[in-house]
């Protein structure tokens, strides 16, 4: 059974990119063993649309996703799919987050999806469909940008923490989502 993470880097105030979509303030942090272990469990990933405008505008795209190292299906979730796509490791989600996390686990023949950007996960989880949220907590204080949380929940989430660790400059953290 695939397992969905919400694979994340936030700030200590809670921003998992600062103003004006920068992400500077997190790729320039050594790698983490976590991180590191994450990546090669994902065979899939789901984002939503603004995620991948912003990797396109500012960070390579698709080929920039883990710095260059992960290759794979990506499924971004949209209300209005283009008719038209380019890359064949690209499709758009028009009908729902079920529907693409579905897809996606299809795609990872039993191992892991991961979930990238913040409003999309944030309905998933609400959705009861995130297993894990694995977070690097880095060393800084944005003041503004997109929030990991921007507002409040439906009820409560209740979560296990499996890991805490340290690497290079952050702290790395896994916690198992409670049903
Ligand atoms: N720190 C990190 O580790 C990290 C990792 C990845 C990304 N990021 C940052 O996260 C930000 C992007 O995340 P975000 O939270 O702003 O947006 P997002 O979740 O990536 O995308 C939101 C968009 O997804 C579509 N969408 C959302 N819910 C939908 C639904 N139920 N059905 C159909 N479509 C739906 C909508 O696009 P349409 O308008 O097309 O319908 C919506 O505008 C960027 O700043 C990026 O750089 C940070």
């Amino acid at each position: 059974m695939s397992k969905v993470i919400w694979h994340i880097t936030m700030s200590l105030d809670g921003f998992i990119s600062g103003p004006d979509d920068s992400m500077d303030w997190a790729f320039d942090r050594d790698h983490s063993r976590i991180a590191d272990e994450t990546m090669n469990e994902i065979r899939a990933i789901v984002g939503g649309r603004r995620w991948y405008e912003v990797a396109q505008a500012k960070f390579d795209g698709i080929e920039g996703v883990y710095g260059g190292a992960w290759n794979g299906p990506v499924f971004v979730v949209t209300h209005n799919a283009p008719k038209v796509t380019t890359d064949p490791r690209v499709t758009f989600v028009p009908d729902g987050i079920g529907k693409a996390l579905a897809a996606a686990k299809a795609e990872a023949k039993g191992g892991a999806v991961a979930i990238f950007g913040a409003n999309v996960a944030q309905q998933s989880l609400a959705l009861g469909l995130v297993d894990e949220i694995v977070v690097h907590i880095a060393p800084v204080l944005l003041g503004e940008g997109v929030r990991l949380f921007g507002g409040p929940l439906a009820k409560r989430i209740e979560l296990e923490r499996r890991a805490v660790d340290y690497s290079g400059e952050t702290t790395d953290l896994i916690f198992r989502v409670k049903r």
